[in-house]
Order: structure tokens, then C-alpha cells, then sequence
């Protein structure tokens, strides 16, 4: 028999069809005579209730029934009469796929903490709370390339395997085919990367950006949506090690332009969820975060506090508040200066432009005042920094000044500088970290819970 979704059972049942549905036993519950089982195949947060007539089946075999188990069930689609449910199945035949020892299968009942959720990764996604965030996190994606794709932007897929470092950070996962163990010396006794695989040392990309803007300078406007990787020791509930960025880059777009644009994408996205995702928003808001959905209407219904850092420290300064790290004009900003300016001072997602050249990279358009760069930072309440962005400098002898200043290696950046040597424009972008998108979206608080197998300091299981 053919199999029917959960998800359109529920939501357009036909009382008296015989149906097919194949999920996973959530729970298990009853008496002699009759058995309930909730039965959950993924397609939504509802699980469809199973009543199982034990006088018509053999009871040995439905002992085997239990949370956990993977089984097919046909039977009689009925209206329901427990509470808060449209649709029930009463069983005619049923087959078990799979068993789920009750004396050794992790997922029982209820009440897991997160952190204990985490060492199971590979089950988690049969909990309602991460079904819930993995779906949300499709319609997520799937909505981003929606976005682009109507304004005109293309998908551009840049290379995971690079000699650059975008961010001039050094926070590199190195690429090698060398054996460890046995690694070609050169004459002063450093690894000969000349003789490894691509003849050169190479890296995982921490951006797509380079090469995202000599998409830009042909095709207009380009995006990006792939797997970024940074080694950074941040053991914090926003950091990855390997987390997937949305970078759209555009020619003509200047830092304002791409302020508005940062702004309706991100305006769009968020009403996609709304309209698309409501029963996983209300699940989660209900388990974890009852102002979640307040949150996300608070941000589509208000216009984004546009300020410059420099009005951003004198904001710092004067607040009276005594934060862990201090602010000075020329500091970086810490999580929870934004977070300041974004829920205290404004009640707002805020973007602060023309930052100190010194915090920023070395392709971010230098002011006339020779001291900022037109960066551009989103911050939202709860997250801090969302999206990081800035109109590129696009003049060949400020870049070059720019690039020898810092001592940054010609040789892996040459093919960059010929955007500005060759038809060179006024372009700009940004990137936005596809888990903080999902952690504002599910409400979740910790980056790990919001990515199937998270990639952290000392963990790579999975
Ligand atoms: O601010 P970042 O470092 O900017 C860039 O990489 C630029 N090349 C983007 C561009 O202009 N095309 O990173 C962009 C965003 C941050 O705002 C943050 O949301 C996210 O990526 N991000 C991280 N997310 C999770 N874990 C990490 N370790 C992240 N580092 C950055
Ligand atoms: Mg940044």
C-alpha cells in the first residue's frame, strides 16, 4: 500500500480511508486491551496516534512496539477523541522494521537536557525539539536561495579548498596530503609544502568572499551558501568551527545599498519561517523561549538603528554600565557591547558602519578620513553579531597599500587585485552565519543545538 505523510494526514484527513504510514514510535501507552502508540515520521512536530486492538494481533509480537521502534502500520483513518488531535489510525496489520531495546535505546520518554542530546547526536533528530530545528533550518535554506534567486542574484559556488586566508586571521584548518608521520623537509627544515598535493600550502576557506567578488564582477550579483571553517579556540554558544555562510556580493552596490539589502533579506527570511514554519516556531517558543515569536515580529515590524562605531563607543562610554571588557574608541567590540546597544539603548536591530581600519580586513573601502572602513555589522537581540559585511575597496593602489601595510602574501592574491586592475567597480557585500540565522529563528541559545553535527574544539564525533 502506498505510504501517507503524517504531516497531510493530520492536516487533510479523509475519515473511513484505509491508510499506509511508516515512522518512528515516539510513545507507547495503554492497558490489556487496547495499546496507543504516537507515531512520528518526521514531517512535522505531530505525531499521529496508532490504536492498536490487542485482541486482533499477536502480543508478543506488539511487545516489541516500544519507543524507539521503526514500524509500517495500515488501518482505518478516524476522526480522534483525545484532546488536541484531528486524526487517528485504528490498526489492521502491522510490521516492525526495526526494535529499539528499551533496556539500552538512549531516547526514553522525556525530559533529556540539551547537553545530554548533544552526546547523542546521530539520535537527536528523532526528538520533537530537533525535528522541529532541522526542519526550520531547511525552509531556511531553501528560502535564502528564493531571496536571491528573485532579485536576480546567482548561486556562485566558491572553492572550499583555498591558498588565501579571507579574513586575516590566521584561524586555519591546513589541507595536506602528506603523511603525517613523514612530512618532505625543504633545505632549512620546513615542511616542502611545494611537493604536496596542489604543489602549494593550502587551507579550508574561512570565506568565499575573494572569489565571491570576481563573480560579482561579471555576473552583477552573485551569493554564496557554503560551509566556512575557522579555527578559532572560541568555545562559546556562537562559535563553530565549521558553520555555512550566505555571502551575496554585488557590483554598483555601495555600503548603503547593501545595507538595504541586508536588511530585506533578512526581513524576508524571518517572515518565510513565520509563514512556513509556525508549528515548529510555537513548538519550540513553548519549550524553550516564550517570547520567541515577539522577538521575530519585533524585528520584521522595525526599521534597523543605522550608526557609525565611532557614535556607537560614545554610546558605550556614557551608559554608566561597567562591562567585563572595556570600550575605548579603536577596541574591538565584544558580544556584549552590542548586545547592549541592541536590547538596552535602541530596542533594536542595529547596523553600525565605518569602523577603525585596524579591527577590519584589509578589502574594506577606506573612508577619506583615512582612519575607518565602510564595514558594516548587523546586530540582533539575543545573537550579537549576525551578519558582517562592507563596500570593497575598489581602487588598485589603496588595496596594494592596504596588503603590503599588513605584510599579506601577494602570491596567494594576485588573481584578487586584477579585479582592480581590469574593469574595476564599486561593489559590496556581505555574509550572514547560517546557524546565528537559525539560533534567532528557533530560539535556541546554544550554536550546537542548531546544526545536525556540530564541529567544535575537541569535538568532531559523528
Ligand atoms: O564577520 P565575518 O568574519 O565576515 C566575513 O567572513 C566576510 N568575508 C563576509 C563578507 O563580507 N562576505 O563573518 C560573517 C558572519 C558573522 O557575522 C557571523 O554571523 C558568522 O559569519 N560567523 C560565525 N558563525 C559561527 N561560528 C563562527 N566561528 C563564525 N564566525 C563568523
Ligand atoms: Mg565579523
Amino acid at each position: 500500500m502506498k505510504r501517507s505523510i503524517i504531516k497531510d494526514l493530520l492536516k487533510n484527513p479523509v475519515f473511513g480511508e484505509t491508510v499506509c504510514v511508516k515512522g518512528w514510535v515516539r510513545t507507547r501507552r495503554g492497558s490489556k486491551q487496547v495499546t496507543f502508540v504516537a507515531l512520528n515520521d518526521g514531517s512535522t512536530v505531530h505525531s499521529i496516534q496508532i490504536v492498536i486492538n490487542l485482541s486482533s494481533f499477536d502480543g508478543e509480537y506488539i511487545k516489541d512496539i516500544t519507543t524507539g521502534a521503526c514500524i509500517c502500520v495500515e488501518g482505518l483513518l478516524v476522526e480522534s477523541q483525545g484532546q488536541g488531535q484531528s486524526a487517528e489510525i485504528q490498526a489492521h496489520k502491522i510490521e516492525i522494521y526495526g526494535k529499539a531495546d528499551p533496556a539500552v535505546y538512549p531516547l526514553q520518554k522525556k525530559g533529556h537536557t540539551l547537553e545530554f542530546l548533544r552526546e547523542i547526536a546521530h539520535l537527536r533528530p528523532r526528538t520533537n525539539t530537533f525535528g522541529a530545528i532541522f526542519r526550520i533550518r531547511h525552509h531556511l535554506s531553501f528560502a535564502i536561495h528564493k531571496y536571491f534567486n528573485r532579485r536576480g542574484f546567482f548561486y556562485f559556488h566558491t572553492p572550499i579548498i583555498t591558498a588565501s586566508d579571507c579574513e586575516g586571521a590566521g584561524q586555519m584548518f591546513h589541507v595536506s596530503a602528506f603523511d603525517p608521520d613523514n612530512q618532505p623537509r625543504t633545505a632549512d627544515n620546513r615542511i616542502d609544502f611545494a611537493r604536496d598535493f596542489f604543489g602549494r600550502h593550502t587551507n579550508l576557506t574561512v570565506s568565499g568572499q575573494l572569489e565571491g567578488e570576481l563573480g560579482a564582477m561579471a555576473l552583477g550579483g552573485i551569493y554564496t551558501f557554503g560551509p566556512t571553517f575557522r579555527a578559532e579556540n572560541s568555545n562559546t554558544p556562537r562559535h563553530l568551527a565549521e558553520f555555512w555562510m550566505i555571502e551575496p556580493e554585488a557590483a554598483f552596490y555601495d555600503i548603503n545599498d547593501n545595507m538595504d539589502l541586508a536588511e530585506d533579506f533578512l526581513k524576508y527570511v524571518i517572515t518565510y519561517s513565520l509563514e512556513h514554519c509556525r508549528d515548529d516556531i510555537n513548538f519550540l517558543a513553548g519549550m524553550y523561549d516564550a517570547g520567541l515569536v515577539d522577538r521575530l515580529n519585533f524585528v520584521l515590524g522595525n526599521k534597523f538603528v543605522r550608526l557609525t562605531y565611532t557614535e556607537g563607543v560614545e554610546i558605550l562610554e556614557k551608559s554608566g554600565r561597567r562591562f567585563e571588557f572595556p570600550v575605548y574608541w579603536g577596541s574591538d567590540l565584544q558580544s556584549e557591547h552590542e548586545r547592549y546597544l541592541v536590547e538596552e539603548h535602541f530596542r533594536r536591530p542595529v547596523i553600525m558602519t565605518s569602523y577603525p581600519k585596524e579591527i577590519k580586513s584589509f578589502y574594506m573601502k577606506q573612508n577619506e578620513d583615512m582612519k575607518t572602513v565602510r564595514g558594516m555589522d548587523v546586530l540582533f537581540p539575543k545573537i550579537g553579531e549576525i551578519i558582517g559585511g562592507s563596500e570593497r575597496e575598489s581602487d588598485c593602489d589603496k588595496l596594494l597599500a592596504r596588503v603590503n601595510e599588513l605584510k599579506m602574501s601577494l602570491d596567494s592574491l594576485w588573481w584578487y587585485l586584477d579585479t582592480r586592475r581590469f574593469g574595476t567597480a564599486p561593489h559590496s557585500g556581505f555574509g550572514l552565519g547560517f546557524e546565528r540565522l537559525v539560533l534567532f529563528v528557533t530560539g535556541m541559545s546554544n550554536i550546537r543545538d542548531v546544526i545536525p553535527f556540530p564541529r567544535t574544539p575537541n569535538n568532531a564525533e559523528f
